[in-house]
């Protein structure tokens, strides 16, 4: 079984089932920018799960393209990936946990599907808490279908709950299915769901059955929905009897193309080889299909971009460190669109474009990489005569940061010429480095607003609260006109004829301060832009939007409220933490237009 036929598989058994087939959508989210990449296949259907109709009706089943980077320093192990494939269907209503858990079963266990042996199969359900009871109800539907109760396992909510990124929105209990790789239990407690590698998690029935709402009270939805999420290579990873994804049929042609890139060899021999091999596979796979996406962006410093330029270069250091000579990133990105493009006709569609993004992003990072080397060797000299033989972890350091140099190349460079790095000054080095950067750039791969981090979200509500505060004491003639946020201070333009009297800029610096004080809840719902607006929102003026929209809320309650806004988001959830706010400046912009800057102190 590989993952066409899987795919196949899945969506026929749901189409059998009642399920019209949708397409799965963008790796860019439309709506979300409080991410930066599709990250489930619920994600896109948010609208419709809130309570939207589905134009194809309330059984929906597709496989979606996702990509999750919060753990992309531990890809090179035998089980990370960043992009993946879910595999999912929906109830908008209709069913719900009985008959979600039973088509669940049947198409794991039934022979005409996947005939997974019952006893390879676990699973986990909610354990209950205050205001959601214990999930008995799939446990007995799981039990009623013959999986024994030693393996049904009762789990808290950082386990089994399932609800968006946001503070608020559709969410749930779910019911989670394992397979037991039949090693030995790890203890007593040992079971489903049991990190110690015995038990795999294939499968995720989400039952959304509330909305938390602003207050943090979870309201019982009209409509319950069911989300499930099946991850195709995992599931290909145990219908052929392995251990890793990367042994997969999946990866195999990628892997091929690797080694055939770096002359030769195979995969499975050398540990280390193999982690570079499987950065490469991973990081080349995602970066052809955010490049080959419909909304494909290229390497850049912030964003998404900032994300595949990360993933990229992180590609060509470790075929450095194979050996790989020149240009390979194509070669291996060739690989990945054939054998994706038949599900995904994009990437051949976007080929041209995403061979040429690589070998441009590539070769500059190469390059980049040598001069590091000629750097060194030019050192090299003087290094030698220190009678120790020691290269201090300082100019190691230096080299990666200027040169992005592996210190790993680094010590082998040494070596050839009977030196040693000090290590323990690198890693010294190397670990303030990294505290500096996580604070500064670490959000890029948890989603958010780019590499901007938490600052820029606390002055992205503080635009809002700014440009209520304006019209209130200007008058609502006062619209903005752009805004711009670093992590250090922001930059807000708006429409007003004169300058600022020193009075009214006191005035408003301190209409800001008073909300930040009241530490109000900042809320979001999703709406028509007609909806928005009779619910008093402010809409920018000449702004394309979508027909659903988000309205971001600053306020005790929907009609109690300081401030509603159409906006993306994202936002802090209360405004309390943001700081005070200072304006640094009021000045002309151009004609008509005003601009602030301020800070948050
Ligand atoms: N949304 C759930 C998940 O990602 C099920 O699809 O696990």
């Amino acid at each position: 079984m590989n993952a066409g036929e899987l795919r196949s598989k899945y969506i026929e058994f749901f189409k059998s089932k009642g399920h019209a087939q949708i397409q799965g959508r963008s790796l860019l989210p439309d709506n979300d920018p409080t991410v930066l990449f599709t990250t489930a296949g619920m994600h896109p259907l948010v609208p419709y799960l809130l309570g939207e109709e589905h134009p194809a009706g309330k059984r929906l089943t597709d496989y979606q393209k996702c990509i999750r980077t919060g753990d992309i320093e531990a890809v090179g192990d035998s089980s990370h990936l960043t992009f993946f494939e879910m595999l999912g269907n929906w109830s908008l209503g209709d069913y719900f946990k009985e008959e979600a858990i039973g088509m669940s079963f049947e198409f794991l266990t039934s022979p005409a599907w996947l005939g997974i042996p019952l006893e390879k199969l676990g699973v986990t359900v909610f354990e209950g808490e205050e205001g959601v009871p214990r999930d008995e109800e799939s446990a007995a539907v799981w039990k009623k279908l013959g999986i024994p109760e030693s393996r049904i396992r009762f789990r808290p909510r950082e386990d089994n709950w399932w609800g968006p990124a946001g503070s608020t929105g559709p969410c749930g209990p779910d019911s989670e299915m394992f397979y037991d790789f039949g090693k030995e239990a790890c203890g007593p407690d040992c079971g489903p769901g049991c990190p110690c590698g015995k038990w795999l998690e294939i499968w995720n029935d989400v039952f959304m059955q509330f909305n938390k709402n602003a207050e943090g009270v979870y309201e019982p939805l009209n409509r319950k929905c069911v989300d499930t999420g099946m991850g195709i290579e995992r599931t290909v990873t145990i219908l052929t009897g392995k251990e890793s994804v990367y042994e997969t049929e999946i990866f195999a042609p990628i892997i091929g193309a690797i080694l055939k890139a770096s002359g030769g060899g195979s995969y499975g021999v050398h540990e280390d080889r193999d982690r570079s091999i499987r950065i490469i596979a991973d990081h080349v796979r995602s970066a052809v299909f955010i490049l080959g996406d419909p909304k494909g962006v290229s390497p850049s410093n912030v964003g998404a971009g900032y994300v595949l330029r990360r993933l990229i270069r992180r590609a060509v250091r470790h075929g450095y460190k194979l050996g790989i000579e020149g240009a390979f990133l194509s070669v291996v990105a060739e690989a990945v669109i054939a054998e994706f493009s038949g599900a995904y006709p994009e990437l051949a569609e976007n080929k041209a474009f995403v061979l040429e993004e690589l070998e441009k992003e590539g070769l500059k990072f190469l390059e980049t990489l040598q001069k590091g080397e000629h750097e060194a060797e030019k050192l090299l000299p003087n290094l030698l005569k220190d009678p120790r033989k020691i290269m201090s972890g300082r100019l190691a350091f230096k080299l990666y940061d200027t040169y992005g140099f592996p210190i790993e190349l680094t010590e082998e460079l040494a070596a050839e010429n009977g030196m040693k790095v000090n290590r323990e000054e690198f890693d010294e080095a190397y670990r303030k480095h990294q505290e500096l950067s996580r604070s500064q750039s670490g959000q890029a791969f948890k989603g958010g607003l780019g590499d901007q981090g938490e600052m820029a979200v606390k002055y992205h509500t503080a635009t809002h609260l700014l440009h209520k505060a304006l019209r209130m004491v200007l008058g609502d003639h006062v619209a903005q006109k752009g805004s711009n946020i670093t992590a250090e201070r922001m930059r807000f333009d708006f429409s007003h004829p004169a300058p600022m009297t020193e009075d009214e800029v006191a005035t408003v610096q301190a209409i800001v301060n008073e909300q930040i004080g009241k530490d109000l809840p900042v809320s979001m719902e999703v709406m028509s832009l007609d909806e928005a607006k009779a619910a008093g929102a402010i809409a920018l003026f000449g702004e394309k939007y979508e027909n659903q929209v988000k309205v971001y809320t600053i306020g005790r309650s929907p009609v109690d409220f300081f401030s509603k806004e159409v906006c993306g988001g994202p936002h802090v959830e209360h405004t309390g933490p943001m700081g005070k706010f200072r304006i640094q400046k009021e000045q002309s912009s151009s004609a008509g237009v005003r601009r602030i800057r301020a800070v948050l102190e």
